[in-house]
């Protein structure tokens, strides 16, 4: 199971659109009003053994058993219209996969809330697998509590593929002739590439890079997600002045996308470390100075000329 740190500790930002609690998930829960929040983005520890979670080792049924009512408590939090993004990957055991969407899945389900999406999110580095294919991708699973829900899918479109396609001219009608498309772009599909320069003007999905040392938005936090991942789940599933819940907010990407968005946030860790982060990226944002990588810009591809793009001479000498 979980282990529980000491009785949560809410420590309150002076603008009063950050809320932040010290502690273990299910006993901060505990402070936040039953339907209080409209969309909750997170993503929990994978049982992977990292850092903060190597003081928890659980097998899979434990794993579950833990998050069970973790996932039931979150559940109420949300209002009627709210919505949950919450982002997996994959527990690994042994060099057995175990899709851990598929086991939120059935918790959420359970719950009585409605899966919209099951979005893929690919990015293209990580370790090498030398006995299975190595792992690229997360997925995020999009729950409603009801058919009413918020979406908003302007301020998320992607730049269409052939934004000069037109109705046809021969089938007459109203629109004959006129461009197909929408001015402002195309649904961005449940497919999201997180990688490649000039990717997302010259083909139809976002690439988002993972987030690597060299990465402006780098912190210490080892399993920190991309902002622009944060920032389109604020911007699609909520509006302004809206609360937005992390009960795992770690770096705080949530916290950064929700404030930056106008919108107030909820976070709770059971690490104060990892919550000084999360301040202190939502203090610097205010002030203008948190470097984070534009949203909708491709991944930077090394050129040809650069050494790192070329094979190495011992390679080419082998072939011959
Ligand atoms: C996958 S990380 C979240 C990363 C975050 N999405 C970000 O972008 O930085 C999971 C977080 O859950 C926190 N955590 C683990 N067990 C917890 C518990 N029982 N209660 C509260 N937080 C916990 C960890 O400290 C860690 O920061």
């Amino acid at each position: 199971m979980g282990i529980r740190v000491s009785k949560s500790r809410v420590l309150n930002d002076q603008q009063g659109d950050l809320k932040l609690t010290h502690g273990d998930v299910l006993d901060a829960l505990d402070l936040v009003p039953d339907q209080s929040v409209q969309l909750v983005v997170t993503s929990p520890p994978y049982n992977l053994r990292k850092i903060y979670e190597r003081d928890q080792k659980m097998s899979l049924d434990e794993y579950v058993a833990w998050l069970t009512p973790v996932v039931e408590n979150i559940c109420k939090k949300v209002t009627f219209a709210g919505s949950i993004c919450w982002q997996v990957g994959n527990f690994v055991r042994d060099g057995e996969v175990f899709p851990l969407n598929y086991y939120f899945y059935n918790m959420f389900i359970k719950n009585n809330f409605k899966l919209r999406n099951r979005i893929i999110w690919r990015f293209n580095f990580g370790l090498h697998s030398t006995k299975r294919l190595s792992g690229r991708y997360d997925t995020l699973l999009w729950f409603t509590k009801t058919d009413n829900y918020t979406f908003n899918l302007d301020p998320i479109r992607v730049p269409q593929l052939y934004p000069g396609k037109r109705h046809a001219a021969s089938k007459g009608g109203a629109r004959a002739g006129q461009p197909s498309g929408n001015p402002l772009g195309k649904n961005p599909s449940d497919y999201w590439i997180f990688s490649a320069e000039n990717c997302f003007w010259e083909h139809p999905i976002w690439e988002i890079p993972n987030i690597k040392a060299n990465h402006p938005e780098f912190t210490a936090h080892p399993c920190q997600f991309p902002h622009e991942l944060a920032e389109r789940c604020v911007l699609a599933f909520s509006k302004v002045g809206d609360t937005v819940l992390d009960p795992f907010i770690g770096a705080g990407t949530t916290a950064v996308a929700a404030i930056k968005a106008n919108r107030r946030v909820i976070g709770i860790d059971r690490s104060a470390d990892y919550l000084r982060l999360t301040q202190q990226r939502v203090v610097n944002l205010r002030a203008g100075n948190l470097e984070l990588r534009p949203s909708a810009r491709g991944v930077r591809q090394p050129k040809a000329g650069e050494r790192v793009s070329q094979v190495p001479d011992e390679w080419s000498q082998a072939a011959e």
